[in-house]
């Protein structure tokens, strides 16, 4: 298996690819005929890979082999063939790339996905001369296909049931938090009447202690109501790229030298209907948890980009609408968490942290966040190796936001 920073070197972002990445609208220029099929060939469930063979590079390849190996397009096609075949293959694969060599070849071996993971396959070879050049290519017959659609249903199972945990907990939290802001009134209001009436300067320490006890304890409750609050957020056009880039400048000098943050910013980006300061509170917890995971030195990977969902797909997602979305990953290669972790960290009040340095508070938000904006979130982990949140917020066509909503973005 490689090495997590590996992968990111290639811009790569940690943990398992099960979700459908953003490959269909590719522009695919270029080759010419070869790939005058491309909308047909994304429909395929095998994957379809064409490489030149001067060098083993990848041209092409169609929206399945883009999901099933976990990269982006534009990833993909910047890779070897070693990168995607496995040395046993590879072997073969080299003889084929020279004229001398085989023409054809079918065989059984595996594939490696971006995350290190062998995937098996048969896999069909064809070597092709178009024009002045020579091409490769690779059709692998994805056998686990039927196997993980189940996998899949039983995913979506497991996350309704989350969804619903969660709510029940946030329900819980937000009725606590109510009635606790209530008599948290009574209490600082009597103490500061107590305040302006006492005389005696011993009792004044006392006072004020408590009185700095009940401000910390209302700004607990205030984020513990922002959680369980629906809906109630006030949304404009808000760029997601600019919130990204406004954040770390924000917080530049409370990165440490020897994390590298690598941003992968799609520039084409269409804007989501969000609250500007949530969604800065969002990326804010997030790069929070990560330098904390990171402990000092390591990469954090940001990247964005649009995600057209087929009705398919949305379903995979549970209960997104299909349609344009907007993706945002963040990955960090730091201490990971185990499974037992991963499953509550969006729990209000989870922390693995010492007391005083977590609340258990981010991540819940960041949950709270995402469910206010119609959007969804998966996390990956690796104990050792790192963490992967993945987020789809719906995306705005610039023409559809409504006038009173425009040109307010960025002002987060
Ligand atoms: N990037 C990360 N890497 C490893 N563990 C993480 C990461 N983000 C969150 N966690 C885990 O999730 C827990 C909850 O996170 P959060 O809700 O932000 O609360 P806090 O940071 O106050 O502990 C953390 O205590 C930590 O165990
Ligand atoms: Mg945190």
């Amino acid at each position: 298996m490689r090495h997590t920073s590996d992968h990111l070197e290639e811009g790569v972002d940690v943990g398992e690819q099960t979700l459908p990445t953003a490959c269909s609208s590719v522009s695919r220029a270029g080759h010419g005929d070869l790939l005058r099929f491309s909308k047909i060939l994304d429909l395929s469930h095998d994957l379809l890979i064409l490489a030149e063979c001067s060098n083993g590079r990848i041209v092409d390849g169609n929206r399945t082999a883009c999901t099933r190996l976990g990269y982006e397009y534009d990833q993909l096609t910047r890779l070897h063939l070693d990168r995607i075949l496995s040395s046993r293959v590879m072997e073969r694969v080299r003889g084929m790339l020279t004229l001398q060599g085989a023409e054809f070849a079918e065989i059984t071996g595996e594939l490696i996905t971006s995350f290190g993971e062998g995937i098996p396959g048969e896999i069909v070879l064809q070597r092709m001369l178009r024009e002045d050049a020579c091409y490769l290519a690779v059709v692998i017959r994805d056998s686990g296909r039927l196997m993980r659609v189940q996998e899949d249903k039983l995913r979506l199972e497991q996350q309704l049931l989350e969804a619903r945990r969660m709510e029940t907990i946030i329900t819980f939290a937000g009725g606590l938090a109510h009635d606790f802001n209530n008599l948290l009134q009574i209490v600082s209001g009597n103490i500061q009447i107590l305040g302006l009436k006492n005389r005696d300067a011993n009792l004044k320490r006392h006072i004020q202690a408590i009185e700095q006890a009940t401000l910390t304890a209302s700004q607990l409750v205030q984020r513990l109501r922002t959680i369980s609050r629906k809906g109630e957020r006030s949304k404009h056009l808000v760029h997601l790229n600019d919130v990204i880039r406004e954040v770390l400048r924000l917080r530049k000098q409370h990165i440490p030298e020897k994390v590298v943050v690598d941003l992968q910013l799609d520039s084409s980006l269409p804007g989501i209907l969000a609250d500007g300061v949530h969604m800065e509170q969002l990326f804010f917890n997030l790069l929070q948890n990560a330098l904390d995971a990171l402990d000092g030195q390591g990469r954090i990977h940001v990247a964005t980009c649009l995600q057209e969902l087929s009705s398919e797909d949305a379903h995979a997602y549970g209960d997104l609408k299909p349609g344009p979305y907007v993706r945002f990953s963040f990955a960090d290669t730091g201490q990971g968490m185990v499974e037992e972790v991963r499953t509550r960290i969006f729990e209000p009040f989870f922390t693995t942290k010492k007391a005083g340095e977590g609340t258990g508070l981010g991540l819940s938000t960041v949950y709270a966040i995402v469910r206010d904006h119609e959007g969804h979130v998966t996390c990956r982990s690796v104990p050792g190796q790192g963490t992967t949140f993945r987020f789809l917020f719906p995306a705005v066509p610039e023409a559809a936001v409504p006038q009173e909503h425009r040109g307010m973005d960025s002002q987060a």
